[in-house]
């Protein structure tokens, strides 16, 4: 399905009936790392993923892309699909990312939060020079030669070495995203704003998520939003890495099946 937005197409899966729920994806990834989330949880809820811009099937438009355009991008396709009521937004990673300029700009939308696998900090001046650098490769090699420093990572080191199928769906996802997308994408998460300072004023469940051998967040990171967090809940997933929907999706889908019983 598609969205027209004011400057762009936005391809997007509304799946199910029920409290909607808002899967954003993180990167370089798309709609389709929900795919062991979405037969399970539409049963009970509305699904609703979108390809952000230059991800997946959404065309790229010109960058950076801050969090705040890539919220503003979602809350462009609810209104397009006329979703008026309280929305619970899930986030992995960058998603997590764009779930706090969500909040932070529209949080009369929100009914709860999931925030997997990210952080609220902004950022280190470290990090902000390997973006550059990842940046400067994708441009000179292609996104391939930064899928291929990024792949490794987004799995447990375990899942990684043995399940060649799950790594080869992981790497055929991230091969669609584009040159623009990602170049702009790279941008936006390195010049992003510290949500630390949200967390307090965030008065909704949340539920954080986090695999217990992520090598790309640190576990450290979800503990200290969760200590900050008023209402929150922590779900640690022991032999998953950064994707841990896609590495222990049963678990996953339990944990979050759970959080979203109680909320109303
Ligand atoms: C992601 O998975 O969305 C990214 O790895 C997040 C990041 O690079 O900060």
């Amino acid at each position: 399905m598609k969205a027209e937005l004011p400057d762009t197409t936005l391809h997007y899966s509304d799946q199910g009936k029920g409290l909607p729920v808002l899967l954003i994806h993180g990167f370089p990834l798309n709609q389709q790392m929900w795919v062991d989330q979405v037969d399970f949880l539409s049963k009970s809820y509305r699904i609703i993923m979108p390809d952000l811009r230059g991800h997946g099937e959404t065309p790229p438009s010109p960058g950076p892309y801050s969090m705040e355009l890539l919220a503003d991008d979602c809350i462009a396709l609810l209104d397009a699909i006329a979703i008026n009521e309280l929305v619970v937004v899930g986030g992995l990673s960058m998603g997590g990312y764009v779930a706090f300029a969500l909040y932070r700009r529209y949080p009369e939308r929100v009914a709860a939060l999931i925030l997997a696998a990210t952080r609220a900090s902004a950022d280190s001046a470290d990090a902000k020079v390997n973006r550059d650098i990842s940046i400067a490769k994708a441009k000179a090699d292609g996104t391939s030669a930064v899928l291929a420093d990024m792949l490794p990572k987004m799995l447990s080191h375990q899942i990684y070495e043995k399940s060649h199928q799950l790594v080869k769906r992981v790497e055929q996802i991230m091969l669609q995203t584009t040159l623009d997308g990602m170049v702009s994408a790279l941008q936006g998460m390195r010049d992003r704003q510290d949500s630390t300072p949200l967390l307090t004023h965030i008065d909704v469940p949340v539920l954080v998520m986090h695999g217990s051998d992520d090598q790309i967040i640190r576990l450290v990171d979800s503990q200290k939003m969760y200590a900050q967090l008023p209402k929150a809940s922590l779900a640690v997933l022991p032999d998953s890495g950064h994707l841990l929907n896609l590495e222990q999706p049963e678990s996953f889908n339990e944990a979050v099946a759970r959080f979203l019983s109680g909320i109303k």
